[in-house]
């Protein structure tokens, strides 16, 4: 079967076409991200209404380039009536608008790409329906169900969190059960018990348990809003995690809080950490604005990047050993940590431990084609679909 799947639940565009044969094996046809980073970088963060006009302008381009690099964009030799698999009744501008209510600017892009283009070979579209922002949700939502709509094809709605965790099937088809899974992400830091294969394969309720999670600050916000505060760029995490290598050598700086790592149970405060950072980078560039120089922010990035590595290894290790775990699974974006990966590592005598590669680590439409295919039993009425920027994944 082949799963076309859409994700904007935050700044990035993602489309992707997956192929999945009957063996179960998955087949990548196109992964394609259209990246708000460069605008993330000149406004020094997200910003909800801005990234939703973004995933409208990005969204149309995304799918025809991936549709082009699965050999799948194809011109039809029918009059494009005859190939709307819609109701025929009404005119196509008519009913699309229906749908696309609240996207008037894609709705005029759509249709002439809908003249244009024949009905993909794809059996499934998945989309992702939260958590996250829930303007950016619409715009993947309400285009997924332009498309089911026009081709008549199923949606099935998927869990963001539970797609971080998913992508790593990808590479390891026989994860070992019981699983702690580590989702670090800008919006997300949960430790979640996955339970084993049967309520894995089939992502039934159950399946999973949040042991713990953030509360307040994520993870990778925790990397952003601190390198903010050095005055770094965004996002955050990269930038810190570069800067860190580079501070082997350079003597160690401030010791910075390791919030809640004693507090015995699976839950996390980043916010703490920042507030920390906040105040030693005011009170160091009092002191000397000379010293506020590269050398001190390799050293305040490297210390900045251990504090958080120890409180996610120390509660993700816990975890494991507490649900006598066999695996242990990391996703989101900070999960694409190189000294994260390393140090998680140390511990795989005790525990298979298992990433996906960096550039699946971060959002992209992949991991929700992928999610799409284990729900693919859950296929929804597009008229019931709606965002849920809370959404949980039990
Ligand atoms: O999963 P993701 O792409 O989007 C959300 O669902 O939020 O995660 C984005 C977050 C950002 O906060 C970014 O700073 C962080 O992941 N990130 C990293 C790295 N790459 C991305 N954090 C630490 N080290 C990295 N190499
Ligand atoms: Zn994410």
């Amino acid at each position: 079967m082949k799963i076309l799947a859409i994700e904007t639940s935050c700044d990035d565009t993602g489309i992707a076409i997956l192929e999945v044969s009957k063996t179960g094996d998955f087949a990548v046809k196109a992964n394609v991200i259209a990246s708000q980073v460069k605008i993330g970088k000149k406004y020094g963060g997200v910003y909800p209404m801005m990234a939703k006009r973004e995933h409208q302008k990005n969204i149309l381009p995304a799918l025809i380039s991936a549709l082009e690099k699965a050999r799948m964009l194809k011109k039809p030799d029918k009059s494009p009536k005859e190939h709307f698999d819609g109701p025929a009744t009404i005119s196509l501008e008519a009913s699309l608008g229906a749908v696309l209510e609240r996207e008037p600017e894609l709705l005029k892009k759509i249709i002439p790409f809908f003249k244009k283009y024949e009905k993909p070979d794809v059996d499934l579209i998945s989309v992702t329906n939260g958590p996250g922002l829930e303007p950016c949700l619409w715009v993947g939502i309400n285009f997924a169900k332009c498309l089911s709509y026009f081709w008549n094809i199923p949606i099935v709605p998927v869990n963001h969190t539970e797609s971080h965790i998913l992508v790593n099937t990808l590479e390891n088809k026989n994860i070992k059960f019981p699983a702690i899974a580590l989702v670090v992400s800008g919006g997300h830091t949960q430790i979640i018990l996955v339970k084993g294969k049967p309520h894995f394969a089939k992502a039934s309720r159950g399946a999973y348990k949040i042991l713990g999670e953030t509360r307040d600050d994520a993870a990778g916000e925790c990397f952003d809003k601190c390198a903010k505060i050095l005055g770094l760029g965004y996002p955050g995490g990269p930038i810190i995690s570069k800067l860190a290598v580079k501070s082997v050598g350079c003597r160690t700086s401030h010791r910075l809080p390791r919030p809640m790592m004693g507090s015995g149970d699976y839950d996390f405060s980043f916010s703490g950490l920042k507030t920390a950072v906040l105040y030693q980078v005011k009170k160091d560039k009092n002191n000397s604005m000379e010293l506020f120089n590269k050398e001190y922010k390799m050293k305040m990035a490297a210390e900045i990047q251990q504090a958080i590595i120890d409180v996610l290894i120390k509660k993700t290790i816990k975890a494991g050993t507490d649900y006598k775990a066999k695996t242990i699974i990391l996703g989101g974006g900070v999960s694409a940590n190189q000294e994260l990966r390393k140090q998680f590592l140390e511990f795989s005598n005790e525990f298979k431990i298992i990433f996906p590669k960096p550039e699946l680590s971060t959002d992209n439409g992949l991991m929700i084609a992928i999610a799409g295919f284990y729900h693919k039993n859950k296929i929804t009425n597009w008229k019931k679909i709606s965002a849920n920027g809370n959404l949980r994944i039990n």
